[in-house]
């Protein structure tokens, strides 16, 4: 436990939420409750210099020249249909305004179980790997419980685990028969920690197996999630949706479980992780956003949460990449936008179709199963009788085929950069592999 002394706008932040939503607060980390956003500081001395400094602005940490932020030809050759103040000038901790508000509005529209239910307005994060970060500074000390798929993007341990000492608790992702989603097993794990505060992750579509749940499957899951707070757990959910959208069977859950756990108990805090990355095909940009939602919530307790955010945004990279963020107002506010996005979906989809008709062929029977996928980037098989990392050593040096090895039976397949006609090619060569290897 820390003893430096709590600065009073760390005070103001827990006591707003002390006041509306005390279950959150005793869901926050000691980290979590100790930040706050310097609202006194430069920053804002900043932005009331903006709005009243009418001889001359002499706040601002960057350069400036004819009314504009200072650049080089070098660097502006490069951009075309941005300002310079769209460009290079610095973006606000919490994110563009405009950006925010635009993204809000895609979430709202997607997620209709949210109705008017107010949720935080969305803080912009270096993308999702950020936000999954500030998840864990905000909520995680060191021992406390996170409950994950077994099948889960091996940067969860890194960010959570081995940077925060969180204790991770898994439960089998799919059944035995690999069908479905596993809804026993995950109400075991939930029962596991009945009582005690937990931070529980969900991704859908999943990586790595590219599954979501169908839509029967996600009011389970958040049935489950309900009864558990409802019996006095005391949860953050984590809701990973950084693949959403790329759904490719009819009866997937399109609509991200986030909107009906917002509303789900005042024993529930849902996060929901998402951002431009796969949705608008922008990985390298780095936008992404973290929202806030839980039962009774209210603009004073989402206030506080955001100013936490923002605060450790400011305290580690000050601020996220103004371009980028640009870049993704301007696309969201683009009348092609979603046309364009579907046409991507499309290609991506027929690539899943193709890889399910392949990778089930008889002739591979004996080389593995195949884990359920409807969604996303990748598929799993589960491969049979042989290490996955001597297939996915023997796949590359045989056969050019380059795929991840993960734990000792999984063999990840990312059809997202395959092109339809090199699907085929790639599970012949795996069963390939797998025969050699068995034969070695
Ligand atoms: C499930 C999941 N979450 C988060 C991320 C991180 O995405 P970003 O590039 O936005 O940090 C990935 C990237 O592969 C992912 O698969």
């Amino acid at each position: 436990m820390s003893t430096a002394p709590l600065n009073p706008l760390a005070q103001a932040a827990n006591d707003a939420l002390q006041k509306d939503c005390p279950v959150v607060l005793g869901l926050l980390a000691e980290r979590g409750k100790r930040f706050f956003f310097p609202a006194k500081g430069i920053l804002a001395q900043g932005a009331e210099a903006k709005q009243k400094a009418t001889f001359a602005n002499a706040t601002v940490g960057i350069a400036t020249e004819n009314g504009a932020p200072m650049h080089l030809g070098v660097v502006s050759k490069y951009f075309t249909g941005l300002t310079p103040g769209e460009i290079y000038d610095y973006a606000p901790s919490y994110g563009k305004p405009d950006v925010r508000a635009a993204w809000a509005k895609k979430q709202r529209a997607e997620t209709p179980s949210l109705g008017n239910h107010p949720v935080s307005n969305p803080v912009v994060t270096n993308a999702l790997t950020h936000g999954l970060g500030l998840v864990g500074d905000l909520f995680l000390d060191p021992g406390d419980a996170v409950l994950s798929a077994d099948l889960l993007w091996e940067n969860y341990n890194l960010c959570w685990e081995t940077r925060l000492e969180a204790r991770f608790d898994y439960f089998p992702f799919f059944d035995e028969k690999l069908t479905g989603f596993n809804l026993p097993g995950f109400k075991a794990g939930l029962k596991r920690h009945r009582g005690t505060k937990l931070l529980v992750a969900l991704n859908f579509p999943n990586n790595p197996s590219g599954y979501t749940p169908t839509r029967a499957e996600a009011s389970a899951i958040v049935a489950a999630l309900t009864e558990e707070a409802v019996a006095g757990t005391r949860l953050v959910v984590c809701v990973d949706d950084a693949y959403y959208g790329m759904f490719y069977q009819a009866d997937c859950q399109t609509e991200s479980v986030f909107g009906a756990l917002a509303l789900a108990s005042e024993n529930l805090l849902a996060i929901k992780v998402d951002g431009g990355t796969k949705e608008a095909f922008i990985w390298g940009l780095r936008v992404g956003f973290l929202t806030f939602g839980v039962k009774n919530g209210t603009p004073a307790a989402y206030k506080a949460l955001e100013d936490k955010t923002a605060g450790l945004i400011r305290a580690y990279v000050s601020n996220i990449s103004n371009p980028g963020q640009s870049v993704v107002l301007k696309a969201l506010n683009d009348p092609e936008f979603r046309g364009q996005q579907a046409e991507k979906v499309a290609t991506l989809q027929k690539r899943a179709a193709v890889t399910s008709a392949e990778c089930r062929k008889a002739a591979y029977a004996d080389c593995w199963d195949v884990y359920p996928f409807n969604s996303g980037y990748f598929m799993c098989l589960r491969l049979k009788g042989v290490d996955a990392d001597a297939v996915r050593v023997r796949l590359l040096a045989d056969h050019g085929v380059g795929t991840i090895a993960l734990g000792k039976t999984d063999l990840r397949v990312a059809f997202s950069c395959l092109t339809e006609a090199q699907i085929p090619g790639v599970f012949n060569a795996t069963a390939a592999a797998v025969r050699a290897v068995r034969g070695a």
